[in-house]
């Protein structure tokens, strides 16, 4: 099983990047409950604070771009979970730090790769591939879209409008080709439990 897990950071120059909220603690939560079930997990981690749970072969990144590649290299997998808050935007990055005195930098912001659609769209698509849709409205009806978009089998939504990106607990929404479920609140290891014990079934 695959996981990516965390934020991405963009360099802008050698001490500033474009970053987001995500703590990887959902993720790490995956992976975590996905080794304890008994697989074989390589978890794909950007910027995080956490440590890597037991019997997890995690791989640190720090660029989408070395998300990516890492991805792909970790393949193949019967599962992939991308769990990540991957950048959307980078930039060219000034190899010299940017001055303050010589006013707002002009920033010129280049499309990411997106790694969730790639895999979906590639032959080494895993059997089983599973997105997260972070939103703040729509959620259901974005999520779906981009289970479409991306060539997800389920797309697990969550509604990022709260605390929930850096934050302990999870309101999500399973969106598979059977419907949508709502799952009630729950703490990101619970989560985490019941989407592998879901993914278990599938596999068995
Ligand atoms: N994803 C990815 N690579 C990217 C962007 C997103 O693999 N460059 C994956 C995420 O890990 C997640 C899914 O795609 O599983 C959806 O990510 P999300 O941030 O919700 O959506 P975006 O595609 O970034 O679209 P938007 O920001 O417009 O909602």
């Amino acid at each position: 099983m695959l996981v990516t897990a965390g934020p991405t950071h963009e360099p802008i120059d050698p001490v500033r990047v474009i970053a987001n909220r995500s703590s990887g603690r959902q993720g790490f939560a995956i992976a975590a409950a996905a080794a304890e079930a008994g697989a074989r997990v390589t978890l794909v981690a950007g910027p995080v604070a956490l440590e890597a749970p037991p019997h997890v072969h995690r791989i640190d990144v720090e660029t989408a771009e070395q998300m990516a590649n890492a991805v792909f290299a970790a393949l193949p997998a019967d599962v992939a979970i991308f769990v990540a808050a991957v950048a959307d935007w980078h930039v060219e990055p000034s190899p010299t730090k940017l001055k303050k005195g010589e006013g707002p930098p002009k920033l010129k912001f280049l499309p990411t790769r997106d790694i969730l659609a790639e895999l979906g769209a590639s032959e080494r698509r895993p059997p089983l591939l599973i997105g997260f849709a972070a939103e703040t409205e729509r959620v259901v009806e974005q999520a779906v879209a981009k289970q479409i978009a991306k060539r997800a089998d389920w797309i697990v939504a969550n509604d990022v409008s709260g605390d929930v990106m850096g934050g302990h607990r999870n309101r999500v929404h399973l969106v598979t080709a059977d419907g949508v479920e709502d799952w009630p609140e729950a703490s990101k290891e619970e989560v985490a439990r019941r989407l592998i014990e879901r993914v278990a079934q599938v596999l068995s």
